[in-house]
């Protein structure tokens, strides 16, 4: 699919939006708002058809896994990011020798946080500190030694969208005997990724971003074959080998990767999921990220020649989000989003996403609203 008809998927656009802000929140689609739509009228009207539901999820599931070239058993549908981090991180046993996991402090602060809380089994937690918005692999390796046992890299950082070299920081962990954990929640939909090329043991990402879907549901790829010092100990009726042999007394794991997963499913979630990565299914990986990249070099050019300062790196370190750097995120972003122009801050970053929908004059728009901004506020 062409970015023009792609954008035409999106109302906001033709009813004067300018959505600039999928670090946040992915646009909402009509195939979304078609899907959620479907759910309410199977429940009006069926009352309670689980099987069709459940086959929702399964859908979802085969589309995240057709993202990442993997196979849908190796991939958990969970609740959110954070759990598929525990879950993760749960598999791993911290003895005296090996108990290191290595994090940045560009991570999302939710992952840290579940990282954090294994020292209460153990574990020494380590964060590769960014340079003025930048880690290299270089910046990894003296934290990677026969002590890791695991390295987490996030595809993209939702701080300032820095792109990790993850492959490289993967082959570096992996010469110690270390896992790697790719969070890709920042990127995945808009930059291509193949869990084969990038040689990560576990990937994981929430689907209300870049993959235009709605909050509930996150998605866990644990690659396959590798052994686990513990079964999940989050666990429910959906990680059975059987979920519906309705047996209290036996707690079996399922064989494949639905072994991660706990309880009822978010089914309104899992429409909307489906729903938003048909549509990122139905385009050329290369092509977005080659859309993307030139929207980005157009909005940091145009930014830089206002006089913005920076948070995000330059090329190819770069991800599909432009960030200022100001003081003033907050009310800026309130100064845009009363013109319908809407961004994302967080502290002193004001994050410009940019997502296949968005065209040239999605950042004139920002750019003009933006001077007019300065203009008010000298
Ligand atoms: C990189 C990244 N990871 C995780 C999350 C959120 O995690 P969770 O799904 O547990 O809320 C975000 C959210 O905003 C994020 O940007």
């Amino acid at each position: 699919m062409e970015a023009e008809e792609f954008r035409g998927h999106f109302p906001i656009f033709s009813d004067g939006g300018v959505h600039l802000c999928s670090c946040s929140e992915g646009a909402l689609s009509d195939r979304v708002t078609g899907a959620l739509n479907d759910f309410v009228t199977s429940w009006r009207i069926q009352a309670a058809p689980w099987d069709i539901w459940m086959e929702q999820v399964n859908e979802a599931r085969k589309a995240f896994a057709q993202i990442i070239h993997a196979e849908p058993t190796d991939i958990a549908t969970l609740s959110c990011a954070s759990e598929a981090a525990f879950q993760v991180s749960w598999g791993q046993s911290f003895s005296e020798t090996r108990n290191v996991i290595v994090t940045t402090d560009l991570e999302f602060p939710s992952i840290a946080h579940v990282w954090l809380a294994q020292q209460s089994r153990g574990a020494l937690v380590k964060f590769v500190e960014n340079h003025d918005g930048l880690i290299l692999s270089d910046d990894y390796a003296p934290f990677i030694d026969d002590k890791t046992t695991l390295v987490s890299v996030p595809l993209v950082s939702y701080a300032n969208g820095l792109r990790f070299p993850v492959r490289e920081i993967a082959g570096l962990a992996h010469k110690m005997g270390a896992r790697v954990v790719v969070d890709a929640y920042q990127g995945l939909g808009v930059i291509p990724v193949d869990v084969n090329e990038l040689e990560c043991d576990y990937l994981f990402a929430g689907a209300l971003k870049y993959l235009l879907g709605a909050p509930g549901i996150a998605f866990l790829w644990v690659k396959p074959g590798l052994s686990h010092a513990n079964d999940p100990i989050l666990t429910g009726w959906f990680g059975r080998q059987d979920p519906f042999a309705f047996t209290p007394r036996i707690l079996d794991y399922a064989d494949s990767s639905r072994r991660y997963q706990t309880g009822t499913p978010a089914i309104p979630a899992a429409y909307a999921a489906k729903a938003g990565l048909s549509l990122i299914n139905e385009t050329q990986a290369a092509r977005v990220t080659q859309h993307v990249e030139k929207l980005a070099e157009l909005t940091q050019a145009a930014l830089m020649a206002q006089g913005w300062k920076f948070f995000s790196p330059n090329p190819p370190f770069r991800g599909p989000q432009v960030t200022i750097h100001t003081h003033d995120a907050e009310h800026i972003s309130q100064f845009l989003a009363d013109r319908r122009i809407f961004v994302s801050p967080r502290g002193q970053a004001l994050r410009v996403s940019l997502h296949y929908y968005n065209n040239e004059q999605d950042i004139h728009k920002l750019i003009q609203a933006l001077h007019d901004y300065r203009k008010r506020y000298p």
